[in-house]
Order: structure tokens, then C-alpha cells, then sequence
């Protein structure tokens, strides 16, 4: 069984998330995982606090639109400026965030020499301020997602329990992995225990669920609640059907004429949301590897998605893969 989860003022009745992901994390994406899975939440991809201050918001609504039928919502902001971030929590809580989280773990170069995303784990007199600003400017719970010590040089951990306690932070969410380290590298469950065991307050455990033996070792950390990151793209049902298998219930797969259903739903929901058919095909292509996952001939399929610049030639690629 899912247990209920209690962040900040808030209560989820049930403790799997699904977690922030660049380019995929936009609205439809995140209503296909409400319709099927019902998390306790999901988040919007990492959203620049410079961005969201100086563009106009007409041309963010990939980032900043939440559909009046997708869940409860986290605004994940990036930034390194604690004015800034405050004045984007302001405006992510008047749109509508539910939660707000700060990235702390990207370790994207661009990102980490503006003293952003990962960086900012070396620097927590800074980040205890971002913290603040964070909690000055909003109601809502607040969050940071960090990456762990792992196996690199620095020892960011003792540091980070000092100012997280002092902060008033709501929430942590740890994905187990140094910054340095990539997807090849398996996720330090004991550094997330670390912090459960250091912290009194809820952490988010993160890194490698994929299915119900994978989310019981991360359960085991005696972490609150679960993040899930790339399983979830092209299964919006994996958390439902992780529900269900905790719960003893069973759960059929949805069949591949559904997935390919699924597909389509986003990618055209996508096409409307920004009025661009072909950026939501430029991202058709980037996840069109994870909804093939299980069709017979994924290579073939991802090869033709290359070259597909209509809805009308997508829709009938999918058709006729998804059989
Ligand atoms: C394509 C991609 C984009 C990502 N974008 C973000 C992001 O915007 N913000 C963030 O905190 N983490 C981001 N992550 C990291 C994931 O949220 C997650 O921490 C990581 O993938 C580990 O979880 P998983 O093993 O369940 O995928 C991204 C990961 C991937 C693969």
C-alpha cells in the first residue's frame, strides 16, 4: 500500500510523484499521468527564474501552464540570486503552483557556471537564503531536489543538514546520484537514508524506480515518498499500476493500440498548447524511444519519427507501429 504524505500544509493521499524531466514535463504529459496514475503530484520541468521575471509569459506557456484537469502541480525554479527567486516564487504561486522546488542537482555545465543547479550544494550560507526567499514569497510548500556526495570529492552533506535545518525548508528531495555521476552509475540509497536519518522533514527519495522491486528498495531508505523520473515518460499509468501492486490489486498493462493512443493525446495536445505542430513534433521525436518501449520494431519506428513533419504523418506512423 501507498501511504498518504503530508508536505508543508498539505496532505497527498498517496506518496509517488512524478518528477521533473527537461523537454517533457509539460502540461499534457503531466495530465496523461493524472488521468491514469493519480500521483500525489507532478512537476513542471526546470523553469529559469530570469526567464519567467523578463519574458513575456505568452511565450512560456510550456513551462508555466497547469490544466485545470492535471493534479496538483510542483513549479520547479532555477536560479542562484535569492531576489530573483523570490520574485518568481511570487509569480509561480499566482499561477497556480501547488509546490515549489528549486533546482539543486542539474549538473548541465550552462547551468552550474552561473552558480545554479548543482553548484549551489557548495554553497549553503547562499542557498539558505534561497531558501528564505523562497518561504518569504509563498504559502505553498517549498522544496529543494539535490544529487547526494556519492563517490566525488567534495563533502557537501554535513554542511547541507545545518543549513536545511536552519531554513524552514518544507520538504527534500535527494535523487542518489553525485552530480558528477550518469545514469550508468546505480543510486547511493544509503546517502538517502542519510539524510532521512539527519533531517527532521520529509524527503523524496529519487533515482532508477522502474517498477515495484525498485520502488521497495528506495521505500526501504525510510524516505516519505517517492520520485519518479524517466519511467513514468510514455507510461502515464506506471504510478497507477505501482498503486495497484502495493495495494495487492491487480492491473493490466494498457495494450499498445492504447499506448499509441496515448502518444497521440500528448503530441497534439501539445501542438495546441504552444500552436506549433512543429515544435510538438520536434518533441515527438525526443520521446517517441520512451512510448515505444515495448513495440517490436521501436528502431524502425524512432528512425521514421526522424523524418515526420505533419500530425496527420505521425498520427498514421503510430497507427501503424502501435498494432
Ligand atoms: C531528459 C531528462 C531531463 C531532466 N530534467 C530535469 C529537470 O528539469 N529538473 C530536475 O530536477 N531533474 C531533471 N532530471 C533528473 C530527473 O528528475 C531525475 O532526478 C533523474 O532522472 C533520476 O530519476 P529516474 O532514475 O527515476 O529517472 C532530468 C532527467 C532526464 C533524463
Amino acid at each position: 500500500m501507498t501511504t498518504p504524505l503530508t508536505l508543508g500544509n498539505l496532505t497527498f493521499d498517496n506518496n509517488l510523484i512524478q518528477g521533473p524531466l527537461a523537454g517533457i514535463s509539460c502540461a499534457p504529459f503531466r495530465r496523461l499521468t493524472w488521468q491514469h496514475s493519480k500521483p500525489a503530484f507532478s512537476c513542471t520541468e526546470m523553469i529559469s527564474c530570469k526567464t519567467l521575471l523578463h519574458h513575456p509569459l505568452a511565450t512560456q506557456k510550456r513551462f508555466t501552464t497547469k490544466a485545470l484537469d492535471e493534479g496538483p502541480v510542483c513549479f520547479q525554479l532555477s536560479g542562484a540570486d535569492s531576489r530573483e527567486l523570490g520574485q518568481a516564487t511570487r509569480i509561480s504561486t499566482q499561477l497556480g503552483a501547488d509546490l515549489i522546488d528549486l533546482n539543486c542537482g542539474c549538473p548541465v555545465n550552462k547551468i552550474r557556471k552561473k552558480g545554479a543547479g548543482s553548484s549551489l550544494l557548495l554553497q549553503p550560507d547562499n542557498l539558505y537564503q534561497l531558501i528564505r526567499a523562497m518561504k518569504d514569497n509563498t504559502h505553498v510548500p517549498v522544496s529543494i531536489k539535490i544529487r547526494v556526495q556519492g563517490f566525488g570529492p567534495d563533502r557537501f552533506h554535513d554542511e547541507l543538514i545545518k543549513a536545511i535545518n536552519a531554513s524552514g525548508l518544507d520538504y527534500l528531495i535527494v535523487h542518489g546520484r553525485h552530480w558528477t555521476e550518469h545514469y550508468e552509475t546505480t543510486c547511493h540509497y544509503e546517502d538517502i537514508r542519510f539524510f532521512v536519518e539527519h533531517l527532521n522533514l520529509p524527503v523524496i527519495g529519487n533515482g532508477d524506480i522502474a517498477d515495484v522491486a525498485s520502488l521497495q528498495t528506495m521505500l526501504a531508505t525510510g524516505c516519505a515518498g517517492v520520485m519518479i523520473g524517466r519511467a513514468g515518460v510514455g507510461q502515464p499509468w506506471l504510478i497507477g499500476q505501482l498503486k495497484a501492486l502495493l495495494a495487492a490489486e491487480t492491473f493490466h498493462t494498457p495494450s499498445q493500440y492504447a499506448i499509441g493512443s496515448m502518444f497521440m493525446e500528448h503530441v497534439s495536445e501539445l501542438s495546441a498548447l504552444l500552436g506549433s505542430e512543429k515544435f510538438a513534433l520536434l518533441q515527438a521525436r525526443k520521446i517517441a524511444k520512451y512510448y515505444s518501449r515495448r513495440i517490436p520494431a521501436r528502431l524502425e519506428f524512432c528512425a521514421q519519427m526522424n523524418n515526420c513533419e505533419k500530425l496527420e504523418h505521425f498520427e498514421t506512423l503510430v497507427r501503424f507501429f502501435f498494432n
